[in-house]
């Protein structure tokens, strides 16, 4: 039977009767177009570029413009692709709700739309334009007992997010297995890139085509981890920072979770995400409801602007950070366990000469641990190294000047600790008569019983209270293997993620003004499920600044910069023994939260002298950086990348050149300047710190720059034709001031 002998549409799904709606969003040159035809399960038509108001007849076409024809052998009506897919409109890839009843009915719901409201307010017709808004549909499936309450919200960035909450209606238990919402991509988004990692790894781009079948990238780590797929991205081979559409999607949530790109056999496409349950873990009884993560969905030309919008959300939100983010030394890679007060205090002295705002105390304060095989969970300040308690150490810092902070791991505990040895119930675990393999000599406390959550709480708020404590570095260093509580084996991944979450809120609603920092082994818990809660990351425990400039490049495409820990370490690297310049350590560090991590009292008077320039310029310079558009420039596979940040108004930039390898051609490409205003002149300045890179051979127009107040060039030009680049030796780096003519001229770093 061919095409066109089919049945018409009608009658073999048999939706309940129901009325249209066709809504259209739009913002920030977004447009987002969702269908809700005969009060079906809403399915986004169109996701991408902005449409331009489309009035009642555009909307109409625009939906009725996407649906397929009918294919033969396959159901007899165009296939439908939902938000939450389901096999009931014919869609045979990934459902988007799974889960059955005990006795195995229930499994496959035909979801139908009973009210919509935009921004609280019912619809008041078939068609609705609007700006940025929220959509709520109440979903229901009455014969199955399943309501689901589906939000799309578009942000005023153009950032789309959406989640789902199943409330199970019928009387009897649901077993649910999978929410997992997604958003449609064009058959021409045909290249995919996510991220993989491992730990002083994280974050490593992967690209493949994307072809029929599931790029899978699902995580039972129990924690986002080294490997997660950060972002995922689809759109036209070859895509890059500043070329061709690109939709990315990024699921916000710390326990386990999954990403998914899957293509069926008819071309069509979809990006989409959850979280992971695992068996058994999520048994709704009658009544009982599951609210699911946020889907974040980027879209935008290249990937630069996919990343803007990811960071304009989250620097519009009230709880968002300040510009100033103070300069903070942490002590892990200068005294590891060794707390010893007169040498921590002349660190500090040493940290607060430089210009350092924050001193953090790393791990090693509390009960008996003096090395990493013992003492976790026993969150009680340690007589043996502390006699006279932290506030020796404290009152030191605070009196330098500057902020203290303090290193927990709450949500862990070793065999070897008072905890453990009291309750070895609170330990996770699969059964009474098992224990999960250990990982750094530790296991999971398991937050989910109250009275293990209450100690951890009481005992933090104990020393939170007992002196000065403004940040926590919160740190988290293994997965969630086999993670259930220990009495009934039951997995409790799911509410152990939960339970964290609620105890970084109740820890900064009784200590308003504390900050956190998420680290999980370095950088193994980014993500803006835990960023809701916390105030920065730690990217990686690797400080290597070759690695750090692939680890902050793509840990910045969903965060800005002033969430990434960004730390200025010895010049051998603990964790690769490469050694590094200062001046290419310090220029590595400079684009993020800015901080020190070497035993200042190792370092000589020279290195000291050019880390307080660095310093100092990190002060000038941290409004620009924590306000402007991160600007990645595409070099093709040249070793000398360009990146950098321009105001928002574009009056000011500053970039940096680094060369992260040895290049087969002895010249590079012209250094052509992203994000600028064409229209404008800029003032380019070299700024020169400390001995400057080594190997350096300066094209003309740098040396004139260097020896008069900078070249004044067109932002044109600066875009589109490009300076000629100067040469480097590897792992060697340089900065650049842009400041555009009519807006005079700072005093300047030479
Ligand atoms: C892992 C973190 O990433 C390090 O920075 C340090 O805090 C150690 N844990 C301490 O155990």
């Amino acid at each position: 039977m061919s095409p066109q002998q089919s049945p018409a549409p009608h009658s073999v799904l048999a939706p309940r009767p129901g009325a249209t709606h066709r809504i259209h969003l739009r913002a920030a040159g977004v447009s987002v177009v969702v269908d809700v035809t005969d009060g079906r399960s809403p399915a986004i038509t169109h996701w991408g570029a902005a449409l331009g108001t489309l009035g009642g007849q555009g909307l109409d076409a625009v939906c009725e413009a996407a649906v397929d024809p009918v294919v033969q052998n396959a159901v007899d009506v165009p296939v439908r692709l939902a938000i939450l897919p389901q096999a009931a409109d014919g869609w045979l890839g990934r459902p988007g709700l799974s889960g059955s009843r005990e006795d195995g009915s229930g499994w496959s719901p035909r979801l139908v739309t009973e009210a919509i409201t935009l921004d609280g307010q019912p619809l008041t017709g078939p068609h609705t334009e609007s700006g940025p808004g929220l959509l709520r549909f109440a979903l229901v499936d009455a014969e199955l007992g399943l309501e689901v309450s589906l939000e799309l919200e578009l942000l005023p960035t153009g950032l789309l997010r959406q989640r789902a909450a199943l409330t199970n209606t019928g009387a009897t238990p649901y077993l649910l297995e999978e929410l997992t919402l997604t958003v449609p991509v064009p058959a021409h988004a045909d290249e995919l890139l996510d991220f993989a990692g491992r730990w002083i790894k994280e974050r490593t781009p992967q690209r493949r085509e994307f072809t029929v079948g599931a790029h899978l990238r699902e995580n039972r780590r129990g924690r986002t981890g080294a490997d997660s797929a950060h972002v995922l991205h689809a759109g036209p081979a070859g895509f890059g920072f500043r070329r061709g559409e690109v939709w990315g999607v990024h699921t916000a949530f710390s326990g386990n979770h999954r990403h998914l790109a899957e293509q069926v056999n008819t071309g069509r496409r979809v990006l989409g995400g959850g979280e992971l349950l695992l068996p058994g873990e999520l048994r709704l009884a009658a009544g009982e409801r599951y609210t699911g993560p946020w889907l974040f969905a980027s879209y935008g030309e290249g990937l630069d602007e996919v990343a803007s919008r990811f960071h304009r959300h989250l620097r519009a939100r009230p709880h968002h950070v300040s510009t100033d983010r103070p300069v903070t030394l942490n002590v892990w890679e200068a005294v590891y366990f060794d707390h010893d007060l007169a040498r921590l205090k002349d660190l500090a002295d040493r940290a607060a000469a430089l210009g350092v705002e924050r001193f953090v105390l790393d791990d090693g304060w509390f009960g008996s641990r003096r090395d990493d095989t013992s003492g976790l969970g026993d969150w009680v300040v340690s007589t043996e190294v502390w006699p006279e308690g932290l506030a020796p150490l404290v009152d030191h810092v605070r009196g330098l000047g500057m902020e203290f902070g303090l290193w927990f791991e709450p949500e862990m505990v070793n065999e070897d600790s008072e905890t453990a040895r009291a309750h070895p119930e609170w330990l996770m675990a699969p059964s009474p008569e098992r224990l999960p393999l250990r990982s750094r000599s530790q296991q999971v406390l398991n937050l989910t019983i109250p009275e293990a959550y209450a100690q951890v709480r009481d005992q933090m708020l104990a020393v939170l209270g007992s002196t000065e404590i403004g940040y926590i570095k919160w740190d988290h260093n293994r997965d969630l293997l086999e993670s259930a509580t220990r009495a009934t084996g039951r997995a409790a991944v799911h509410e152990q993620t939960a339970a964290t979450y609620r105890l970084m809120d109740e820890l900064k609603a009784a200590h308003p003004g504390l900050e956190i920092e998420s680290c999980s082994s370095g950088g193994a818990r980014v993500d803006l499920g835990v960023l809701e809660h916390t105030d920065r990351v730690w990217v990686s425990d690797c400080i290597d600044p070759l690695d750090r400039q692939q680890m902050n490049r793509w840990t910045a495409q969903l965060i800005p910069l002033e969430l990434m820990g960004s730390h200025i370490a010895s010049g051998g690297s603990h964790t690769t023994g490469r050694l590094h310049t200062l001046g290419f350590r310090a220029l590595s560090a400079l684009f993020g939260h800015l901080g020190i991590e070497w035993d200042l009292a190792r370092a000589t008077e020279a290195e000291l002298a050019e880390l307080r320039e660095w310093i100092a310029l990190y002060k000038e310079q941290r409004e620009l950086l924590f306000t402007g558009d991160l600007v990645r420039a595409d070099r093709g596979d040249s070793v000398l990348w360009l990146h950098g940040v321009v105001s928002p108004q574009r009056e000011r930039a500053l970039f940096t050149l680094a060369a992260v390898g040895r290049s087969d051609q002895s010249q590079h490409d012209r250094l052509r300047f992203p994000g600028l205003d064409p229209a404008a002149r800029y003032r380019v300045r070299p700024l020169l710190l400390g001995e400057g890179p080594t190997g350096l051979s300066l094209p003309p127009w740098w040396r004139r720059a260097a020896e008069q107040d900078g070249l004044v060039v067109p932002g044109s030009v600066l875009e589109r034709s490009g300076l000629a680049a100067p040469l480097i030796n590897p792992e060697q780096g340089l900065l650049l001031s842009l400041v555009r003519e009519d807006e005079g001229t700072p005093a300047a770093h030479r």
